[in-house]
């Protein structure tokens, strides 16, 4: 039998925990938003007749496992509210979901006996009218007391996730890297793709130019590591190419040019550690990147 459990939150990633844990087979047990409509919106996607409230304590009592998928800035308030309230089972889980915040955020409840942790899929949640389970295949952060930690990892294998276990104290870093790896990659390719309009090249997708190197690069990182696929100046040590670089850089978008020198700066650490050039190489191009 599995878990009973109750979505504090109905949004986006509530409603996909919701609709995916429900197919996996947890019965549920409540839904509570901050407004009714979109905690009936919950109910009415599984055809959940039982507790829904604005109040998330109304909900609680017959949950197993809590879900706060509220935005992060009112988890701790909500904790705090339900614990106040108490009546929750004696072996209550609460989980939230941010992949910022670590399950501290839940401190308040562990006066109330329940066990805490977190859970955070590695998933943007978008609309669910694909009907794509939007877990499937993807990488779930969990961390917690022991109890969570258990119960997180088996919810993400029944709702086709691979789980992962973070330390609590390393959960803003490990937020950091997927925002790195997410966002910055946005950046990374949004210059790239600027630097190339700025060289002439006439394409109303120059992101397509661009595709199979990236792609190639890719593989390449998942194939060999990060230091075996860094090709290019840098790693020949060619000091006169980065040095044109950056006048070039300068004069088509002066505004860039301290991005690609944070990002030379960063790359001869890689080609240097990966033994690709001589530390007079590595001083002459830092040098060249600093100026
Ligand atoms: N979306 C993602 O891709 C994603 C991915 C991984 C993790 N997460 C995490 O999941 C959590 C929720 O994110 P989300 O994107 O699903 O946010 P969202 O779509 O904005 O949904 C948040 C829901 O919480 C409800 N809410 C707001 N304040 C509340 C309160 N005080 N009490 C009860 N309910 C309240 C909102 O209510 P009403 O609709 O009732 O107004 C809304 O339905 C966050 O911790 C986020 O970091 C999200």
């Amino acid at each position: 039998m599995k878990r009973s459990f109750s979505i504090i939150g109905c949004g986006r990633a509530g409603l996909s925990f919701t609709k995916y844990l429900f197919k996996a087979g947890y019965p549920p047990a409540g839904f509570s938003s901050r407004s009714l409509e979109s905690a009936n919106l919950a109910a009415e996607l599984i055809g959940f007749k039982g507790k829904v409230s604005t109040n998330p304590s109304d909900v609680i009592g017959d949950a197993d496992i809590v879900l706060i998928t509220t935005p992060d800035h009112v988890i701790r308030e909500t904790a705090e509210k339900i614990a106040g309230h108490g009546g929750m089972k004696p072996d209550v889980m609460v989980f939230h979901c941010s992949g910022a915040l670590s399950s501290d955020e839940l401190s308040a409840l562990k006066g109330a006996n329940a066990k805490t942790g977190s859970i955070h899929p590695l998933q943007s949640f978008g609309s669910l009218d694909s009907g794509k389970n939007p877990f499937k295949g993807i990488m779930v952060g969990i961390e917690g007391d022991r109890e969570c930690v258990d119960a997180a990892w088996k919810m993400a294998k029944d709702l086709g996730a691979t789980p992962f276990q973070i330390q609590t104290s390393g959960k803003m870093l490990y937020h950091a890297a997927a925002v790195v790896a997410s966002n910055y990659l946005v950046t990374l390719l949004k210059f790239a793709i600027d630097l190339l309009g700025e060289s002439g090249v006439e394409s109303d997708n120059r992101f397509e130019i661009l595709k199979p190197l990236i792609m190639g690069t890719l593989s390449n990182i998942e194939n060999a590591g990060a230091e075996e696929a860094l090709t290019g100046p840098i790693r020949r040590g060619d000091t006169a190419i980065v040095k044109a670089h950056l006048e070039a850089i300068e004069e088509s978008s002066p505004g860039m040019s301290a991005l690609y020198k944070m990002l030379g700066q960063y790359t001869v650490e890689i080609a240097y550690s990966g033994k690709s050039i001589s530390s007079d190489i590595r001083d002459e191009l830092l040098s060249i990147l600093n100026e």
